[in-house]
């Protein structure tokens, strides 16, 4: 027995040498080890067939053998895990994914950072209005046809204030000119970016959009004000060889009203196949209505203003080199196509 225990250790010495994994590690251990079958178990059964004064030796001898055996899986064990789970820390990582802003939020930063370099503040103001910001105060009473061209959506509420009037999903940012105007501080240069909703959709329109709206009031505010604050904005935001147009329109709560139109970046006014005639429509502006002022809380025979109120989306569209057309792409929530940018 003693020869046949010496063989077993020697036996397992050469075995465990060859074991690559783990399973075949287990494997090996329920043949020496196992409870049923294993070769030291089955030999230890043996041990109460020796004459009495071997029990004693050959049973240390076999418990020698046995806690060899279970050290070298244990040892065995060890390196194996380690290899099995271990990191190669000079692979290459993965690397997250990091998303980006959206287009439109990086064209608001841009907008409001140009308006904040000649001193216009960046505000907000409330997008369920009150159908007397959006209309009303801005010189369009109940029933005026110029609130037409607003495709409003009116919130399904009883009013609960007549004044007020009726609940609108802000249509235009020009409620904002109002609000600003009670807040009753002047003089005012504000720049009011926000969502707007009408009721369209097309490869120009979305029903959710966003506008700018500037508004600058104080004493001897004129045209050529407006005039140079749009340059400022279009030459900064466009490129330095850009230059805006005052075309006459009409709007209820500017007196004179006008379309600001921007030279074409291709020809630069001259008229080419883009353009046709040389100029492209930005957006409305005007000086600020007396009855406006009036709404506003402010004496109309000493502050003059202007506004103007274009769309996010539509002006960063006419950038050169942002080749987009079908502003309702912007919206899709398509990573292939805003990833681009
Ligand atoms: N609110 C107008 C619009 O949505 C634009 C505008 C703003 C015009 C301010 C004049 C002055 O079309």
């Amino acid at each position: 027995m003693r020869s046949e225990l010496q063989a077993i250790q020697a036996d397992f010495d050469q075995a465990i040498d060859q074991i690559q994994t783990l399973v075949d590690l287990d494997a090996l251990e329920v043949r020496f080890l196992g409870r049923k079958q294993g070769v030291v178990t089955e030999l230890l059964k043996q041990l109460k067939t020796l004459p009495k004064d071997e029990v004693g030796p050959v049973g240390a001898l076999a418990n020698e053998v046995k806690t060899h055996i279970a050290d070298g899986l244990a040892a065995r064990r060890r390196t194996l895990d380690n290899n099995e789970i271990a990191i190669d820390v000079t692979l290459p990582g993965l690397a997250r994914p990091v998303g980006h802003l959206h287009l439109m939020t990086t064209a608001i930063r841009q907008i409001s950072d140009v308006f904040a370099r000649i001193g216009f503040e960046r505000v907000r103001y409330p997008e369920v209005e009150w159908d007397y910001y959006a209309f009303e105060a801005l010189n369009m009473p109940a029933d005026h046809v110029a609130r037409d061209e607003w495709e409003t959506f009116f919130i399904d509420r009883q009013p609960i204030d007549k004044k007020l009037g009726q609940r609108v999903l802000t249509p235009h940012t020009s409620s904002g000119q109002i609000r600003k105007m009670e807040e009753g501080i002047l003089p005012i240069k504000m720049i009011n970016i926000s969502k707007c909703y009408r009721r369209q959709i097309d490869v120009s329109h979305v029903p959710m959009f966003h506008q700018f709206e500037g508004l600058c009031i104080d004493r001897g505010v004129n045209i050529t004000h407006l005039k140079g604050t749009i340059d400022y904005f279009v030459q900064n935001f466009f490129g330095p060889e850009r230059t805006t147009r005052l075309r006459p329109y009409h709007f209820q709560f500017t007196e004179p009203s006008f379309e600001i139109d921007i030279n074409c970046g291709i020809c630069l006014g001259k008229g080419c196949r883009m353009c046709k005639e040389g100029w492209l429509e930005l957006g409305g502006a005007g000086m600020v209505h007396p009855n406006v002022l009036k709404a506003g809380g402010i004496d109309a025979s000493v502050y003059s203003g202007f506004a103007f109120g274009w769309g996010v989306e539509r002006t960063y569209l006419m950038k050169s080199g942002v080749n987009i057309d079908d502003l309702r792409a912007l919206y899709k929530n398509d990573l292939g196509f805003l990833q681009q940018f």
